[in-house]
C-alpha cells in the first residue's frame, strides 16, 4: 500500500424543496424534500496506516484514527473534542460494525460554513466513509454503509449516495428523481450558525398554536426540462423551515432578498434549516455575477457560485431501505 490518500468529495447539500408532511410519535418530522448537490464542498483525505508503519517503523502499535482539521472553517470546529466530531464517529462506527481497526489518518477541509443547512457536517461524515469503504474493499452501495451512515443523523445516508434523489421519512428513504437539468446556483450564507434542532422547535410550537394541516408530498410528475423549467416546478413547491428559521435568524430575510434582486435569478429559497440560501441560474455567467455584485455589496456574508452537481459516474445505487 502506498502513502496515496484516499479523497472524497464532500459536496454541500441542497434542498431544491422542503416539504413538512408529519411528526412521528418519537417527535422527529417527516419530511418529502428533493436533494441535490452543489459542486462545490469539504474533502476528506484519508492515509491508511499501512504509510505511516512505512513511514515511522514497522513495530508500532495498531491506532485509532486520528483527524486533522484545516479550510477556511477549520478554526470552527477546533473548540470541540476531536473524538465528538462526526467524521470520527463516523470512522469508529463503520469500524465496529466490520470488526476492524480503523488505523487512518482523516484530513478534513472544512470549506462549507458550520451549522448551515447544507449538510457540511454530514457530508463529511459521508465521505469518511465511502473512502473508508474504498480503502477495505466495500462496494459503496453495501446496505451496512447506509445503516451506519442512519446511525449517525438524519442527513448522512443521503450524502453517502452523493446525488440528486427524493427523500422521504426523517431520511431513511431515499428515491430516484428525475435527472436534473445544467443549473448554476449561487450559495449565500450570512455568516450565521443556525442549530437546527431550534428550527425545529420553532416549528413545532408555530404548529402547536395553528391547526394548518402538514404538506403534501410533492415529487415531480416529469423531468424538468432546462433550469427555467425546473425553477417553475419548484416555485410551486416550498421550504416549511423558512418561517420557522426566519424566527431563529431574521438575517435570513436580507439574504432571500439579496438573492431575488440579482439579475437572472430564477428562484431564490432557504436549504434545509438554513441560514444558508441559494439562488438558481440559467447560465454560469448570470449566476458568477449575482455572487460578485452580492459580496460586494455584504462583504461579510459568505457568497459562493456553483452549479448543481451532476451525478457522478461512481456514485452508489440508492438503497431499497435503510
Ligand atoms: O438530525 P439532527 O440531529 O440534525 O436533528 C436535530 C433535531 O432536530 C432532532 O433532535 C429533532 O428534534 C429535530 N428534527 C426533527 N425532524 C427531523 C430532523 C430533525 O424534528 N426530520
Amino acid at each position: 500500500m502506498t502513502g496515496i490518500p484516499i479523497v472524497e468529495a464532500a459536496p454541500a447539500k441542497l434542498n431544491l424543496y422542503l416539504h413538512v408532511t408529519g411528526r412521528r410519535a418519537d417527535g422527529y418530522h417527516e419530511l418529502d424534500s428533493l436533494v441535490a448537490f452543489a459542486d462545490l464542498g469539504d474533502a476528506i483525505a484519508l492515509t491508511p496506516a499501512a504509510a505511516r508503519l512505512a513511514l515511522r517503523g514497522a513495530d508500532l502499535p495498531p491506532a485509532g484514527p486520528r483527524l486533522a482539521i484545516a479550510g477556511p472553517f477549520g478554526p470552527d470546529l477546533m473548540g470541540g473534542n476531536p473524538a465528538d466530531n462526526l467524521v470520527m464517529r463516523a470512522a469508529h462506527a463503520l469500524a465496529a460494525r466490520l470488526g476492524r481497526q480503523a488505523d487512518v489518518m482523516i484530513a478534513l477541509t472544512k470549506a462549507l460554513p458550520v451549522a448551515s443547512g447544507i449538510g457540511g457536517g454530514s457530508a463529511d461524515a459521508a465521505a469518511c466513509l465511502r473512502a473508508l469503504a474504498r480503502l477495505w474493499g466495500m462496494p459503496t452501495d453495501d446496505p451496512a454503509l447506509f445503516a451506519v451512515a442512519a446511525g449517525l443523523g438524519a442527513d448522512v445516508p443521503v450524502c453517502v449516495a452523493g446525488r440528486s434523489c427524493y427523500f422521504g421519512g426523517i431520511g431513511d428513504v431515499l428515491d430516484e428523481a428525475p435527472e436534473l437539468p445544467e443549473t448554476h446556483a449561487v450559495l449565500v450564507n450570512p455568516n450565521l450558525p443556525v442549530p437546527t434542532p431550534a428550527v425545529f422547535r420553532a416549528l413545532a410550537a408555530a404548529r402547536a398554536e395553528s391547526a394548518a394541516p402538514f404538506s403534501a408530498p410533492a415529487r415531480f410528475a416529469r423531468k424538468p426540462a432546462d433550469a427555467r423549467d425546473l425553477a417553475a416546478l419548484l416555485l410551486e413547491r416550498t421550504n416549511d423551515l423558512t418561517a420557522p428559521a426566519l424566527t431563529v435568524a431574521p438575517a435570513i430575510a436580507d439574504v432571500l432578498a439579496a438573492l431575488e434582486r440579482s439579475a437572472g435569478c430564477l428562484l431564490s429559497r432557504l436549504s434545509g434549516s438554513g441560514a444558508t440560501c441559494f439562488g438558481l441560474y440559467a447560465t454560469t455567467q448570470e449566476a458568477e455575477a449575482a455572487a460578485k455584485a452580492i459580496a460586494t455589496a455584504e462583504p461579510g456574508w459568505w457568497v459562493r457560485p456553483t452549479r448543481l452537481r451532476p451525478t457522478p459516474p461512481d456514485a452508489p445505487a440508492l438503497p431499497r431501505g435503510i
